[in-house]
């Protein structure tokens, strides 16, 4: 009987331990796609686009997408300026005012649309920084403004 017990008891820690195991590689997966509440306590107020965005930009992004540079070479989107972003690639604008889970902009961070992730390059190593990509989805939904 009391043998028993502890096989139950083993066989409950093991599904325990199986459920935390599970939880945690459910939570990286969905980590790289970050929820609208993470983003509301990612910091207090409101993200500048001078102070916060534009330098996460410029360290990842403006190299290419820039006169000169291949990524507005190949899409026309040039992200060293406020009008660029907001102009977009050939195709059409990469921000949807207040929506980053449809905006290109912040959806190539996250995942690969056609094989396309971003920054470039960065592919085959991983994601920007996920405070960086809270920052810009955080921008975006507050109205991608230019202050
Ligand atoms: C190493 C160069 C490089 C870097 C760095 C880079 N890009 Fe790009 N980007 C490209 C190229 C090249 C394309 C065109 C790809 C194509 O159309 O096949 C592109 C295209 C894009 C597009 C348009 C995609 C589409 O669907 O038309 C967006 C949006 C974009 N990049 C955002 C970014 C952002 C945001 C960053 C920084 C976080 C960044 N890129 C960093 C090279 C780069």
């Amino acid at each position: 009987m009391s043998n028993g017990g502890g096989m139950k008891l083993k066989i409950l820690f093991g599904s325990v331990i199986l459920t935390v195991l599970s939880l945690n590689g459910f939570a990286e997966d969905e980590g790289l796609k970050p929820a609208y509440d993470a983003i509301k306590v990612l910091r207090p107020g409101e993200v500048s686009f001078k102070n916060d965005v534009q330098p996460i930009l410029h360290d990842y992004c403006v190299s290419c997408h820039s006169p000169g540079g291949k990524g507005l070479a190949k899409s026309g989107l040039d992200l060293s300026s406020y009008e660029g972003i907001m102009k977009g690639t050939v195709y059409g604008p990469v921000i949807v005012n207040g929506n980053s889970e449809l905006s290109t902009f912040t959806k190539l961070l996250t995942g690969t649309n056609k094989g396309l992730k971003m920054p470039m390059g960065l592919n085959s190593t991983g994601t920007l920084d996920r405070q960086y990509i809270l920052t810009l989805m955080k921008w975006v939904q507050q109205g991608a403004k230019n202050n």
